[in-house]
């Protein structure tokens, strides 16, 4: 018989810490993980490679070029929690994904259907595909659109200001406009999917009053128990 891998589903804003703190449940379990912005931020990456102009101000038929790049989009993530890697054709990505050049650019690709289409699909091959007891998916649509079958799923929110402050304290010398450029990408995201509010089902986790470890810790339980029930 085929065993199906154990799909944990987790959602929230920028700065939430779903990420690191998703990484760090994946390695406890022993599960993948998969990052799933970082695909996002690949074709954004991929989009400004080929010339295109993401700006705010950019044409609106800009769609239409990110479109058209989508079939030669040959995009690679690692699953390992423990050595997360991206490729773009023979490019190294991994870092140049997280510049600010693409952080700005990558709503206006994530909020093309087609871009998310196409997406989805690619991200529901890699979670049946590892070979791993389970995978912790983490994203802004993994809960609703994605995975909205998994057996565990989970919303990672903070305040604002908390968010803030870690985004902050993880950019160092590089933080001047962080707070502005968290808010607006909420705002722009925030349009084309609903990654604030718990859908029906899905568990909250509010890390506002958390520590990195004791938000992991919660997550861990809330996976813990779903596991039990099935
Ligand atoms: O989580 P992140 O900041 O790396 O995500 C990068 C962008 O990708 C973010 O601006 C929203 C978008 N995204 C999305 O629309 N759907 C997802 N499942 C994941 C990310």
């Amino acid at each position: 018989t085929i065993e199906l891998p154990f799909i944990v589903a987790v959602d929230g804003p920028a700065g939430s810490g779903k990420s690191s703190v998703s990484k760090a449940a994946a390695r406890r379990l022993g599960f993948a993980y998969l990052d799933t912005g970082a695909a996002y931020r690949a074709l954004a990456w991929h989009a400004l490679a080929s010339g295109l102009d993401l700006s705010a101000d950019a044409p609106e038929d800009v769609s239409a070029s990110i479109v058209e790049l989508l079939p030669s989009f040959a995009y690679e993530i690692g699953t390992d929690p423990d050595e997360v890697r991206v490729r773009v054709g023979d490019e190294e990505v991994t870092d140049a994904i997280r510049e600010p050049v693409v952080s700005a650019a990558v709503s206006r690709v994530a909020r093309v259907p087609e871009v998310r289409a196409r997406l989805t699909e690619l991200f529901r091959s890699i979670m049946l595909a590892t070979e791993r007891p389970g995978i912790i998916v983490e994203g802004r649509d993994i809960t609703t659109v994605v995975a909205p079958d998994a057996p565990v799923r989970i919303l990672l929110t903070a305040s604002e200001e908390a968010r803030i402050a870690r985004r902050t304290a993880e950019l160092g010398d590089a933080a001047a406009g962080a707070g502005a450029s968290l808010k607006r990408r909420d705002r722009a995201d925030g349009k084309v999917v609903d990654f604030m509010n718990a859908a029906a089902g899905v568990t909250t986790v509010d890390s506002t009053e958390l520590d990195f470890g004791e938000t992991v810790d919660a997550v861990v339980g809330v996976i813990d128990d779903g596991r039990a029930q099935t």
